[in-house]
């Protein structure tokens, strides 16, 4: 398996002797979507920091493309380039005028053409859905809005690794449905997603792999097919189980569905269930299928 970026025995203490990160190993394969999960506090965040070297790792090596990284000027530079991060917040992350001129810097300081940067910007804000508001002044834009504006501006850097700190907190449900098919087209095309979330239930659903992290300690990684055999390593690391799992769990032990592997969706359970029986019963049969007019 080829591992795009790759922690070993990664340890950070932060200024104040608090342990972000410690022994933390883990391989992040190639155009794979990649969820990692972790109580507040875990190190989701300054694990992302590694991986784009913003943070550099007191203890351990982080590699990108198969080599250390080279924490010098130049291959900083080359790590900016090919891994982009969404921040947690999105105040940390806006410093422009307008919503154009944040989205054009990264562009503009890899030395783009203007035409070129104007396009990459255009395309960035429509994928957002934020193409009306390109020339709004930052500081008005609501969260979600100023999130939407962040993430376009790592996407207007064309990067191969995406690494998105928390990106569907604060989102509206439209624009979370809108944010997976987004991510998923750039899989399609060969980018690596990484994500932190504490959202069980979509890490199941979405990802290929999940990575747990508990207390600064990366403690497990499996395919996300496979989480079903991982209760005790959701628990360690204060995950619940999916949903999906329970629900399924609780209707095969009442005999209403087969015992067959659950899947990863609460759509997809309900899509094996046998058809409802009508006009037996149910409070609301009638009223649903037959609408009455008075
Ligand atoms: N700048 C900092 N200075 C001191 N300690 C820090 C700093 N940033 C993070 N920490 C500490 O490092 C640990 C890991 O923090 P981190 O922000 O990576 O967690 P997280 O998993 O992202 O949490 P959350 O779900 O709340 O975003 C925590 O104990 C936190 O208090
Ligand atoms: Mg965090």
């Amino acid at each position: 398996m080829t591992a795009v970026l790759e922690l070993i025995e990664v340890g950070h203490v932060y200024p104040d002797g608090r342990a972000g990160m410690q022994h933390c190993s883990l391989r992040l394969r190639a155009a794979a979507r990649h969820a990692i999960l972790g109580a507040n506090g875990a190190g989701k965040t300054t694990l992302l920091q590694h991986l784009n070297a913003l943070l550099r790792p007191q203890a351990g090596q982080v590699h990108f493309q198969g080599q250390p990284i080279d924490y010098r000027r130049q291959g900083l530079q080359r790590v900016r380039q090919g891994v982009g991060l969404v921040f947690q917040n999105p105040d940390r992350q806006l410093f422009s005028a307008n919503v154009y001129e944040d989205v054009s810097f990264g562009p503009l300081n890899l030395g783009l053409g203007e035409l070129q940067v104007r396009h990459l910007v255009e395309q960035a804000l429509l994928a957002v859905g934020m193409a009306e508001h390109v020339d709004r002044p930052v500081q008005e834009l609501s969260f979600g809005q100023k999130k939407r504006v962040c993430i376009a501006g790592v996407l207007a850097m064309q990067p191969q690794v995406l690494l998105l700190d928390e990106p569907m907190a604060g989102l509206d449900a439209d624009m979370q449905h809108d944010l997976t098919v987004l991510l998923d087209g750039l899989i399609d095309q060969g980018v690596t997603v990484v994500l932190t979330s504490h959202d069980v239930d979509f890490a199941y659903r979405w990802a290929d792999d999940i990575h747990l992290l508990a207390t600064g300690r990366c403690s497990a990684s499996f395919p996300a097919a496979d989480l079903p055999q991982h209760t005790e390593a959701l628990r360690a690391a204060a995950q619940p189980l999916p949903i999906v799992l329970r629900l399924h769990a609780a209707l095969a032990e009442r005999g209403w569905i087969a015992e067959q592997t659950a899947p990863r969706s609460v759509e997809a359970l309900l899509a094996t269930l046998p058809p409802a029986r009508t006009g037996i019963g149910h409070p609301f049969s009638s009223t649903l299928s037959e609408p009455r007019f008075l």
